[in-house]
């Protein structure tokens, strides 16, 4: 089993982008959370970022017939980029959309979701535990 952890724009300033937010971790750090949970899990793990949506999309596209499942924080693309979630729809891989913050608790523009629309389900609001908890959920989504 291989998962595609991917993290779009301002992600990498993870740590110190408002803190009072998103928290101390840094991206290094949930990278690192990442692979202790592949070894334990027996399972692959990639991690990419980008701040670009086309780089984001190529991502995707080349994930096909590499990974089985994508864990997605696609920030603040998740409110506004059809074609991120057309990229996922044309991969056809299940994919778990993910925040650190809970949305759906902020302002208004952050409600809306396009990823939500075509993901297996999202996890939000746990900071960033919630990376080990989607990858919990993706493998078990895998196994069923
Ligand atoms: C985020 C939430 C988005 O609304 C925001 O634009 C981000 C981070 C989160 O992880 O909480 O960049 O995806």
């Amino acid at each position: 089993t291989s998962i595609l952890v991917l993290n779009g724009p301002n992600l990498n300033l993870l740590g110190t982008r408002q803190p009072e937010v998103y928290g101390h971790t840094t991206l290094a750090d949930v990278e690192a959370m990442c692979a202790d949970w592949a070894a334990s899990a027996g399972c692959a793990v990639t991690c990419e970022q980008s701040n670009h949506e086309g780089s984001l999309i190529d991502t995707i596209h080349a994930a096909r017939g590499v990974h089985d499942g994508i864990v997605l924080n696609a920030g603040a693309y998740t409110h506004t980029s059809i074609a991120l979630m057309d990229a996922i729809a044309s991969v056809a891989l299940p994919t778990i959309e993910l925040h650190l913050s809970n949305v759906h608790a902020r302002e208004e523009f952050r409600h809306r979701s396009f990823i939500a629309k075509i993901a297996v389900g999202l996890i939000c609001g746990f900071g960033a535990k919630g990376y080990v908890l989607a990858l919990d959920a993706m493998k078990a989504h895998l196994e069923d």
